[in-house]
Formats: C-alpha cells, sequence, structure tokens
C-alpha cells in the first residue's frame, strides 16, 4: 500500500479501532487455548475490542493462523490483518542451540544463518513476528534467562545482534522474513539476586556502557520492534519510563519502530506501585511511548476513554497506530493477509536436511571443552589427521550413562516440538556412527524426588526403578574401558520463571558420578545446561568436561560428531562459569578495586574472600580444543596514536598439536588510568582461524580511537589520551599484552 493510502486509513479509523490496533491478545481468547505466563489484566475484553485487536501472540499453525486471520478480518472495520507474534528463540521447527550457546560460536555468521532458518520456518507457518533477539547482558547464572541471551558482553553481544535481526529480517519484504524484536528494553538482565520479574540497580554510566550496546546494535541494524522490560530502573518500570522509551530508546538510538511491552507489563505498574490504577498505568504507558499494550488490556479498557477526556492527546495514539501500520504495510500484509506458502512448501521446509544440516553444525561449534586429560576424542581416527599414536585414546567399549543419554529434551525454553522424537538424542547419534562397543543406561533418574521445575514437582515413579538403574550403571561402567556420563539441569529450570539459588545438577546424578568414578575413574561428562553451572567437582571427578548447553534437534548426532572427533571442539564461553554460588555475579568485564588482589590469591584486608579465591573456574572466553594453540607476543605497528590514526596489532597463532582445530582468537583493552574507573578488559574483537597441524597465521586487529571511548567524568562518550593495554589470546584471562599510547 503506498503511504498515502496507510495515511487515508489512518485518517479514516475510528478511534476505538485505533485502540484495537494497540492492543495485543493472548492466544486463548481466540483459540481457547496457549501458553500462558502471567495474569492478564482486570479489563475483560468485549467481543468488539476482541474483534478490532491488531495482534496476537502465541499461535503457531498456518492453517489456524489463516483462518483466524479471516476471521478477524471480517470483524475489523478496515479489514486490517492481524499481527500474528510468537517466540521464536532457539529455532522454529528445527531447534538451534539456546541463544547463550550461540554466543559461544563466537559466530555472528551461523547466529545469522540459525535465524534465517528460523524466519524460513516461521512464516511458512504463518508467523508474522518474533520476539527475538533478547539482548539482556547477563551477570548472574541464578536468573534463568541467562540461556535467552547471548552472554555477559557488550562487544559480542553486539555482533550477535546484528547477525541475529539480519538472520530473522533480511529486507522483510520477502515472504521468508519476518520481524525482529529485541528485548528486554532496558536492562532486564540484571535482576535483583538474579530472581525473575525482580528489579534492577544500575548506574547510568553502567547502563549506558554495558547494558545499552547490544540493543542499539539490533537498534541499527533496523530491528522493527523493541519491547519494554519488567524491571524498574532508577525506581522507573520501563513501561512507564518516557525518559527510556522516548529519549533513549527512540531520540538518541534512533528507533522508529513499534514498542510493544512485555506482557501485562502495562497494567502491572500498578504492582509496582507507580500507577494507581490500569487507568493511569496506561496513561503512563501510551505517554511513554508504548505503541502495544501486550494482553494487560490496560488500553482496551481505558485508553478510548483517556482521549475522549483530552487527559491524552489523541496525536499519541495516531502515532503508534501509523508506527503499527507501517510494519503491515511492510510486511506485505494488506497485499497478502495469508502469507503463508503452501503446505506442500511448507513440509519442505520444516525439519528439512539443510536446517538439521545446520542446526548440527552450530551445536557443534557452541560445545564448550572445559576440561580434557587426553581423553577425547574418544576414537582414534578422530586423530586422523594426526597421526600421533602415542596420544590416542583407547578405542575399546564405552559406557554411555545418565539420564541424558536417550532423551529428546535436550532443548531449550520457548521451543515446543510438534514430535519430540525428530530430536536426535544422544544414543541415537552415537548408534548412528555403527561403532561396536557401545552400551547404554539411563543411571538415575534426571530429578531427585520431590524437587520441582516451573511446570511442578518432580515424583520419579519408582524407588526400585532408581536402584536397578544404578546397578545396571555401575555393572556396565566397570566393564567398559569408558565411561561417557550425559548429565545436567532440566530443560525447564532454565528460561522464563526459571531462577535457582543453587548452580548444582541435582544429588541424584551426583551420586552416580561419585559412584561411577568408585569403579571407573575413565570418565568424560556431557553436561546439558541452560546456564554457567558450579560445575567444580564434576570436573574434579570427570577427566573431560563437555558444555552441550541445551543442543536442539540435532544435538545428539552434534555430540557424537564432537566426542568422536569428526568436529573438532571450537566453543568458547560467552558467560563465565563461577567456581561456587558465592562468587555469583561474577564477569570478566569487572572494575578494578583499591586492594587489588591477585585472583587466584587470598590475602586479607584485600578484595575477596576469606574461603575462596575470586577467579571463576572458567573464565569468558575460555574454551579447550582437541589441539593446542601457541600465541607469540603481540606486536604493535607503533606505539602512539592520536585520534583519526590506527594501530595495528597483531600475534602469529600456532597449531602446536597433531590435528586441525579452530582457535577464536581475542582482542581486549584496557583505559588503567581515566576519569573514571574502567573494566580491568573488555573485549573489542575476534576472529575464528582454521589452523592445520603445525600451521602459523598472522592475525591482526585494527585498533582506532572510537574503541577508547567511554562515558567520562560528565558522562561524556569521548577517549581520553594516556596509556592503554592491549591483550590478545585465546582467553579473557590472558597474560599476552602490549601497550600503546593515545597521543
Ligand atoms: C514474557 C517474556 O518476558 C517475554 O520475553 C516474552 O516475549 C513474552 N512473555 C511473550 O511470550
Amino acid at each position: 500500500m503506498t503511504q498515502d493510502k496507510l495515511k487515508e486509513l489512518l485518517q479514516d479509523m475510528s478511534l476505538e479501532e485505533k485502540v484495537g490496533q494497540m492492543i495485543q491478545l493472548p492466544a486463548d481468547v481466540l483459540t481457547g487455548g496457549g501458553l500462558v505466563t502471567g495474569p492478564t489484566g482486570t479489563t475483560q475484553l468485549t467481543d468488539e475490542q476482541v474483534g478490532m485487536a491488531g495482534s496476537v501472540l502465541g499461535i503457531e499453525g498456518a492453517e489456524k493462523i489463516c483462518e483466524l486471520q479471516k476471521r478477524q478480518m471480517e470483524k475489523q472495520p478496515h479489514h486490517i490483518p492481524m499481527l500474528f507474534m510468537l517466540d521464536v528463540i532457539n529455532g522454529f521447527e528445527t531447534i538451534f542451540p539456546i541463544p547463550l550457546a550461540l554466543g559461544c560460536t563466537f559466530s555472528p555468521e551461523m547466529a545469522e544463518e540459525a535465524c534465517a532458518a528460523a524466519a524460513k520456518e516461521a512464516t511458512s507457518d504463518g508467523l508474522h513476528v518474533t520476539f527475538s533477539p533478547m539482548l539482556d547482558l547477563v551477570r548472574d547464572a541464578r536468573w534463568g534467562r541467562v540461556m535467552e541471551s547471548p552472554g555477559e558482553d557488550p562487544y559480542l553481544n553486539s555482533e550477535m545482534a546484528r547477525a541475529m535481526v539480519r538472520g530473522y529480517q533480511g529486507d522483510l519484504h520477502a515472504k521468508d522474513k519476518m520481524a525482529a524484536c529485541l528485548k528486554h528494553f532496558a536492562g532486564y538482565g540484571a535482576p535483583d539476586g538474579g530472581r525473575d520479574y525482580d528489579n534492577v540497580e544500575l548506574s547510568e554510566r553502567t547502563l549506558m556502557e554495558d547494558y545499552l550496546p547490544a540493543y542499539e546494535a539490533a537498534v541499527k541494524a533496523g530491528c522493527r520492534l523493541a519491547m519494554t522490560s519488567f524491571n524498574t530502573l532508577n525506581r522507573i518500570p520501563s513501561s512507564g519510563n518516557k525518559w527510556l522509551m522516548r529519549k533513549i530508546l527512540r531520540e538518541k538510538m534512533g528507533f522508529d519502530g513499534v514498542v510493544i511491552s512485555d506482557y501485562s507489563a502495562v497494567e502491572e505498574m500498578v504492582f509496582h506501585g507507580i500507577a494507581a490504577d490500569a487507568r493511569e498505568a496506561a496513561k503512563l504507558a501510551v505517554e511513554a511511548g508504548v505503541d502495544i499494550d501486550m494482553v494487560s488490556n490496560a488500553y482496551a479498557g481505558h485508553l478510548t476513554e483517556l482521549v475522549r477526556s483530552g487527559e491524552v492527546p489523541e496525536k499519541l495514539v495516531d502515532e503508534a497506530v501509523w508506527r503499527i501500520l507501517q510494519l503491515k504495510n511492510d510486511l506485505g500484509l494488506f497485499e497478502e493477509p495469508l502469507r503463508v506458502v503452501d503446505s506442500s512448501e511448507a513440509e519442505k521446509v520444516l525439519l528439512c536436511g539443510d536446517f538439521r544440516q545446520k542446526a548440527r553444525e552450530t551445536a557443534a561449534a557452541s560445545f564448550v571443552l572445559l576440561k580434557n586429560e587426553g581423553v577425547l576424542p574418544l576414537r582414534e581416527d578422530g586423530r586422523k589427521n594426526s597421526g600421533a599414536e602415542k596420544n590416542a585414546a583407547p578405542t575399546g567399549s564405552i559406557a554411555w550413562i545418565g539420564p541424558y543419554v536417550d532423551n529428546h529434551e535436550i532443548y531449550g525454553a520457548w521451543s515446543f516440538p510438534r514430535n519430540k522424537e525428530e530430536i536426535v538424542t544422544v544414543k541415537q547419534g552415537v548408534e548412528a556412527k555403527g561403532l561396536p562397543g557401545m552400551a547404554f543406561a539411563q543411571g538415575c533418574y534426571l530429578m531427585d524426588k520431590g524437587c520441582a521445575t516451573k511446570y511442578g514437582q518432580i515424583t520419579n515413579p519408582s524407588d526400585e526403578q532408581a536402584d536397578l538403574w544404578m546397578e545396571e550403571a555401575l555393572r556396565l561402567a566397570e566393564s567398559s574401558d569408558q565411561v561417557v556420563l550425559c548429565l545436567g539441569e532440566h530443560k525447564d529450570l532454565s528460561g522464563e520463571a526459571g531462577s535457582r539459588t543453587s548452580l548444582g545438577i541435582p544429588e541424584g546424578q551426583m551420586e552416580l558420578l561419585r559412584k561411577v568414578r568408585q569403579v571407573n575413574p575413565n570418565i568424560v561428562t556431557v553436561l546439558f545446561c541452560g546456564r554457567p553451572l558450579a560445575v567444580g567437582e564434576i570436573a574434579e571427578l570427570s577427566r573431560a568436561l563437555l558444555v552441550v548447553w541445551m543442543p536442539g534437534t540435532e544435538g545428539g548426532n552434534a555430540i557424537a560428531d564432537v566426542l568422536f572427533g569428526d568436529r573438532i571442539p571450537q566453543g568458547k564461553l560467552s558467560m563465565t562459569f563461577p567456581r561456587s554460588l558465592g562468587q555469583v555475579p561474577v564477569y570478566y568485564n569487572h572494575f578494578p578495586t583499591g586492594r587489588p588482589n591477585p585472583p587466584h590469591e587470598i590475602h586479607l584486608f584485600r578484595n575477596g574472600y576469606l574461603d575462596q579465591v575470586t577467579a571463576p573456574l572458567y573464565p569468558f572466553g575460555y574454551g579447550l580444543s582437541y589441539t593446542e594453540f601457541a600465541y607469540s607476543e603481540v606486536k604493535l605497528d607503533r606505539r602512539e596514536m592520536k585520534a583519526g590514526e590506527r594501530i595495528t596489532a597483531s600475534v602469529t597463532v600456532t597449531n602446536t598439536g597433531d590435528i586441525s582445530g579452530v582457535e577464536t582468537v581475542q582482542l581486549y583493552l584496557r583505559d588503567p588510568s581515566a576519569s573514571v574507573a574502567r573494566p580491568v578488559r573488555s573485549l573489542k574483537g575476534f576472529r575464528k582461524v582454521t589452523l592445520a597441524p603445525g600451521e602459523s597465521r598472522e592475525v591482526r586487529f585494527v585498533i582506532e580511537e572510537p574503541m577508547l571511548r567511554f562515558y567520562d567524568i560528565h558522562m561524556d562518550y569521548v577517549s581520553e589520551p594516556g596509556r592503554f593495554e592491549v591483550y590478545i589470546g585465546g582467553s579473557s584471562d590472558t597474560e599476552n599484552r602490549a601497550e600503546f599510547v593515545l597521543g
């Protein structure tokens, strides 16, 4: 539709109709079912309001969506099509690794392809908008939603943000593209105590410098929607925060898309204590520039009357509706409201071989090898490039034990596969390799009896069964050359409403590990999780430890690929693994204190704890390969620069092992003396290099003055002259460093 026609449409709409566009229905209003993730507000919608609603969330299925679209459009005075939105977070029908794992690939290209695949599948199913990417910077592993974020670093998150938006949206007009929605604006990744839906206390400087860049990167990449966050910032909930939504998001960042509230967040401002009732909440939200009220019904109940009474200028409603209509228009919905491919085409798309292959590669690239005492890969010919027989792991009988060995539920929260059988278990992945000597045992229940996931209490039907499983597992472990334990937390212990006060795996699984260790110490542990866990004892009792997150549809194949050496582990942690829960929040880019302490030592009257060092168990950026990489010293082509100039920093990376490998070379900078304290180091670049055994490669990074900017003492975004440190290595704790001066 032309812009003139669109304007005519807006002018022709009644106030009720316009407010309708600003209402988002929960699925159950139209379908009688669907995922309910919170209370809806106090207003009961009338049939007329339901008929005029501009969008709905949580409905899947091309046929159902088409039927509802037709039905709703008939009710609309101007037959305006609805937007169908959904949380497409880890891929759609082909499930990709969780976003935290995507972060560990350090591969924006892979993230882009994963999102492009998700968009292709989701649009074939009739969807128009995904509530992704989630770009909340995360530092507290208790918070279940860390699984949805690319991780703890502003630079990495920004790279991922751009890639994900590109993947979902492309040019948006194409039928296999969908609109992306950045969330949760802003700062939702820092809830008090790691508790979901809790508030956030951040200095403006930390907000600006660490938390906002990834959202801004998504805005600059053209992301079409933004979602408000549940939390308060500076005591103001985002859905009513005019400064945040208008001044920062729209004015400073230049966002001109649709702002949608989070689920019920508009009316929840009453509970936050900044609105007396839903009516006042609606007024605050519309003034803050929230265009769509997701399911709280505060707009439905009060916005028309607020405009009629003159308390809210109609202009605000017009602006919001204009943005919504623009989005519908750019998606091509006015020309083609049933924007789906026909079912035979859809069948070709969903779970197609190409997407499965991508999911497999991406999952394998996201696994992080935390420890390996020469036991991996499991198969000698997994070292076929090497010819180094002396290091080769013995090929022999392998016992695959644990509740994740034959489990299809290895995908992240927000995925609802239509057929779980499509998800490749570890057992299936191993069997597909066709190797002799493989045996499988359950070992124990996934959860301890009486514990609960977010969806309820775990009962575990029989204690006798548990004893039998344990006996069988120990027999098998004892009689095998090698044990692979597949352990971890339940998938429903992370994601929304998935916060925890412990970072361990269930006691039953620990008991299994301890007992197996007594009969066979040759243990490789494969760990499934939606967050960093405190894995000290697991690492100690295992000879190798591979974190596989929630790997998705091709998880079992990808795990078998990596364990047998058909693919080499290459993931690097996108979020720090703490030594203990007590260390949380713990992140690499923290600030120096006035009583610095070597991170691996405890000294009285110095920064840290009495009973544990401050260094985490595995820092951001850490991850092993089956080979090793040596770094030369950092070389700088000059030692001084001025604004407008550049320094090239380089290292030569050598594969010193006897097998090919992929290394993620990371550049960190530090400003050791500035008008405000600067992080001990900050990631400013990374490159992935594939090196054959013995091969060396020079890796270069260009350093320019804008990379040195920060919010100074006056909150101006500037660089300050002085000395800078450059670190280049394979992890955030590298000590490989050089220095230069900014004049
Ligand atoms: C609440 C969550 O916070 C948000 O991330 C999600 O997109 C909405 N519910 C819709 O499901």
